[in-house]
This record gives structure tokens, sequence and C-alpha cells, in this order.
């Protein structure tokens, strides 16, 4: 298939990119550079530098290159600036991607493939969290995305698209070539890694006097390539129909419990600094990722913290220089 890949240069962007090459589709990239790098794209993928909402640019682009689905990563994706900048979240994740929606009918490309997340749930009611349960997010990040699906659900109904939209859990860890890079970085791993380097002083825990076992926050860990391959499985489904999915492995790891593997990985001190809770971070958030396994047959590769730390850590060492450049 070709296949256009929306925000391709970015962390998760560029890791599907990579791994719809290796399944044998031809991958185009769109991405304003914004936020991701060039040097991330896949060398054998195609970028245009531009905008998801220039109407006239992708519809032409969806047009020659011949595309037969889209998979849809380009937005803003912080829960904190979303607090602080709503606006940037409802323009770039509803309006310029409704704009992609329109140039996609326009041009007749009926497929597609969206990354959503699992802050669509917003405060979860249980655990593990599944499909069908209740999404009331509790920030405009979680909103925006949410938006999106609902926009999906009634173009699907209206103009026979079809949808899978991935809700993802926190992706982490890297690939040979493509790894966690932000600027700002806000993510735990990469700033867990940061200090095992000696670059920052110490990790920062964001609260540990949650219900939980060692008093920090639970989250469903999930590596990058797994998440990537289950967009491969995605562009199968949209043979059949439409559906959501989380992803996730279906296990939790405390913050403390990031860091103690990361420590045993690394061979470092990591010190490590107690601050006050972060707004809206709900203690623990746990994927089922029954659905997927179930419908697609997807099966998580790296099922240990320590191996997902381990792909982070080696990219980190063998791409300090163009991590250290992007981040001055
Ligand atoms: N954390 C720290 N110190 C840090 C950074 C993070 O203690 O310096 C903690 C957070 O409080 C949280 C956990 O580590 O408990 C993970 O935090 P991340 O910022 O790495 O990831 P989030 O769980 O906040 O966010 C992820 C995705 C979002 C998505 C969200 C769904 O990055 O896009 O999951 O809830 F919206």
């Amino acid at each position: 298939m070709n296949i256009l890949v929306t925000g391709g240069a970015g962390y998760i962007g560029s890791v599907v990119t990579e791994e719809c090459i290796a399944a044998g589709h031809t991958a185009f990239v769109i991405d304003d550079l914004s936020k991701g790098h060039e040097w991330m794209v896949h060398p054998d993928a195609e970028l245009t530098v531009g905008n998801i909402g220039d109407r006239e640019l992708v519809t032409n682009l969806l047009r020659t290159k011949r595309i037969d689905a889209v998979i849809h990563m380009a937005a803003a994706s912080l829960v904190g600036e979303s607090m602080t900048d709503p606006a940037k979240y409802y323009s770039n994740n509803v309006t310029a991607g409704a704009a992609l929606l329109d140039s996609m009918i326009e041009a007749g490309v009926k497929k597609i493939i969206f990354s959503s997340t699992a802050a669509t749930y917003g405060e979860p009611e249980k655990q593990p969290i599944e499909e069908t349960d209740r999404t009331q997010p509790t920030n405009p990040y979680g909103e925006s995305k949410l938006a999106f699906e609902k926009i999906l659900f009634w173009y699907a109904h209206a103009y026979d698209l079809r949808y899978v939209s991935l809700r993802y859990f926190n992706a982490a860890g890297a690939t040979k070539r493509c790894g966690e890079l932000h600027d700002p970085e806000t993510h735990l791993i990469p700033l867990v890694l940061r200090a095992a380097t000696g670059e920052a002083e110490a990790i920062n825990i964001f609260g540990d006097t949650y219900t939980t076992k060692d008093g920090t926050c639970i989250r469903d860990y999930i590596h990058v390539s797994d998440l990537a391959k289950a967009h491969v499985l995605a562009l199968k489904k949209l043979e059949s129909g439409s559906s959501i999915y989380n992803l996730g492995l279906s296990g939790g790891f405390s913050v403390m419990e990031v860091i103690e593997a990361a420590r045993r990985v690394t061979g470092r001190d990591i010190p490590t600094h107690v601050s006050p809770k972060r707004p809206g971070d709900p203690a623990v958030l746990i994927a089922s990722s029954a659905r997927i396994k179930d419908e697609l047959g997807w099966e998580p590769e790296f099922t240990t913290m320590e191996q997902i730390i381990q792909t982070a850590w080696d990219w980190k060492l063998a791409n300090e220089e163009q991590a250290s450049e992007a981040g001055s």
C-alpha cells in the first residue's frame, strides 16, 4: 500500500514509518518539523514539509502519490501545555485534523489510522481500562483527541470512511535509528536517563503519596516498536471495518520501579528528588489490550521494563551528538 504518515518526523511517527517500510509498504511523510526531526525520517520515505491543515497541499499529495491509507500522528501532545494553551490543541488536533479528513474525502482516500491516547479516558473508574469504559478527559489534550474520534465516527457514517483509532498508553524505548527526543522533554524515561548521565542533577519524582504500592504513579509502558507494529496490523483491519483499540502492555510500573530498572540497566547511580504531584496525573493507568490481541493477533515483543529501557539507553549513547544538538 502507499501510506501517508502525518507527523512521520516525530518520535512515534518515525518508528511507524520504519515498520510500514519493513512490512513492504511505500511510505510518504508529511511533517511541519515544528517538533519532529528531519534526520529521523526514514531514508526511503519521501518527506513533504508542510501542515496537514493545508487543503491544497494535502489533497495534491494524496492524489499524486496515489495514497491508499493515512496514518495520522501529527498533533500537539503535551498535557500540561494543553491546560495553558487549549487553543493550540483545538487548532492542531481538531481543526487541522478535520481539514486533513476533508482533503482525504476530496481525493477519494477512505482509510485512516489515528493516534489517539489514554488521555481520552480521564480519571478511570476501574483498571485495566477497556475501550468501552467511560471517556471523560481531564485536559484539553484528551478532549481534542476524543473530539477527533467523534469526527471519525460521523465521517465514517456519512462518507464511507474506515478508521482505526489506537489509544496509546505510555510509549517508550527506541529502535536502532529512532528514539525519544522532545524539546522540552517532559517524559519520564528520557529524563531518568539524563539523570543517569549527569546531564540532570536528579530525577524529580512527582509525588510519592499516591495510593499505590510505593506511593508513586503507575503507568502502562509499551515499547515504541510494538506500538508501531500494531499500526501495520490495523492497516489490514481497515479492509473489514472500523474500530478503537487500546495499546499497552496490560501491566503497570511505578515511577520508582522505572528508576530502579534504569539503575540496573545503566549501572549508574540515579539521584532522585521528590517534588509535588503534577496537576492532572491519575494515580494508575493500565490498559486492557485484550481487544487488539483477540481481533488483530497483536502481541508485544518487549515485556519487561529492563528490555524497554535498554533500547532507550543504547539509542541515547549512540546518538549523543544529535541529541545534544537538538536539545541545545
Ligand atoms: N514523572 C515524574 N517525573 C518526571 C516526569 C514524569 O515523576 O520528571 C511521572 C509522571 O508524574 C507520571 C509518569 O512519570 O506518573 C509518566 O509521566 P510521562 O510524562 O512520561 O507520561 P504521562 O503518563 O504523563 O503521559 C503519557 C503520554 C500522554 C498521554 C498520557 C495518557 O505522554 O501523551 O500518557 O495519560 F496523554
